[in-house]
């Protein structure tokens, strides 16, 4: 059967009603790849959700079509949202396809070029703030309690609710529940998500075990291993560049409950790993996204696993919003060469020596 979208798809574990419109983009359905290399490489029986194939390349698009369907049922015009970037996009995409207006907040001159033209194009009003993404939601939260326009940041429950279909997803298509779910921590929504998602799918006799939730921050945000908000949260990863998580007891919960763990991974590891996927796996996610990898690496060093687990990394988002990171991360620009036949042979060799 054709597939029609997530809330046509999992209809009866969302807060659909006869009156929520079935909006979609096709957003959900992303593939469950196994990372052949890294798994023979780490012991392990290593898969990556690619969220970086959802419409808009990011899995914002799963929590954002719920939140902005049921915007349009209860009759709201405008949604408004901060943003480190994804968030963004996708809300200034489905307002497009909803007909609603939409209004992002982003920090200024910390997100992606890709990001910031997906909200442009998709029709958003974009307002840059000399501040972070932490200062962004505050305001968000303060004008979106007096004004009438829907707030979509994660603080929104029906985004939560959108996010869990990905735990799903996970489960029909590994067959079980895996050992470990790896997952990014910025907000920490979507580990929240995550983990109701996969409570709910075990609740409702689909998958009979649970996994260990182990969610990685970046080291210069990582608030919640701290225990404490940073106020100049920093990282290479600006999509988890976030000091103060809205969904922080989320992210505790989904720990503690599932025997997990909220660790941070350096800049340096994050970067690596990015490198590693696209070089060894052909996978190309956004530097944030490559935390989850770079956290099994580093719990893998720290002797964690046992052999031959199934470990799950979800990759947040595409690399493509990003090719300023890639192209500095690799250090390397094509070689310009002259168009003939013996000057591209003689840049062949001369790369074949690098
Ligand atoms: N990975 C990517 C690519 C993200 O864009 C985000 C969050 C995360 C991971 C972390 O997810 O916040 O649910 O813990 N991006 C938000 C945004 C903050 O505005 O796009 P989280």
């Amino acid at each position: 059967m054709r597939y029609m979208g997530l809330l046509h798809q999992y209809k009866s574990y969302l807060p659909i009603t006869e009156k929520t419109p079935l909006l979609t983009l096709h957003e959900g359905n992303t593939p469950l790849i196994r990372a052949e290399k890294l798994s023979e490489e780490l012991g392990l029986d290593l898969y990556v959700k690619y969220e970086g194939l959802n419409p808009t390349g990011s899995f914002k698009d799963r929590g954002m079509v719920m939140a902005v369907a049921k915007a349009m049922e209860e009759g709201s015009s405008t949604i408004m949202c901060a943003s480190t970037g994804n968030t963004s996009a996708a809300a200034a995409a489905y307002a497009a396809r909803g007909g609603l207006n939409c209004i992002v907040l982003i920090p200024n001159n910390n997100i992606a070029l890709g990001k910031l033209a997906q909200a442009i194009i998709y029709g958003a009003k974009v307002i840059a703030i000399e501040g972070n993404f932490d200062r962004a939601l505050e305001i968000v939260r303060e004008i979106t309690a007096k004004q009438p326009i829907t707030l979509v940041n994660s603080v929104n429950p029906y985004r939560i609710e959108g996010q869990k279909t990905a735990a799903f997803e996970v489960c029909d298509q590994l067959g079980k529940a895996p050992d470990y779910l790896a997952i990014p921590v910025g907000n920490a929504g979507n580990i929240t998500a995550y983990w109701k998602g996969f409570k709910e799918y075990q609740a409702a006799g689909k998958s009979s075990s649970l996994p260990q939730m182990i969610g990685f921050e970046a080291e210069g945000a990582m608030a919640i291993v701290k225990g404490e908000p940073i106020l100049n949260p920093e990282t290479v990863a600006t999509a988890i560049r976030i000091g103060n998580p809205a969904s922080w007891d989320g992210a505790v919960n989904a720990a503690n409950e599932s025997g997990g763990q909220i660790n941070y991974v350096t800049d340096d590891e994050i970067l690596a790993a990015y490198r590693k996927l696209a070089s060894q796996e052909g996978i190309f996610a956004e530097p944030a996204s490559a935390a989850s990898l770079a956290g099994v690496i580093k719990l893998k060093r720290e002797g964690h696993f046992r052999q031959g687990q199934s470990v799950v990394c979800v990759l947040t988002g595409n690399g493509l919003k990003d090719p300023h990171n890639a192209i500095q991360s690799v250090k390397a620009e094509p070689l310009v060469v002259e168009d003939s036949e013996a000057a591209v042979m003689d840049a062949i060799r001369q790369l074949e020596q690098v």
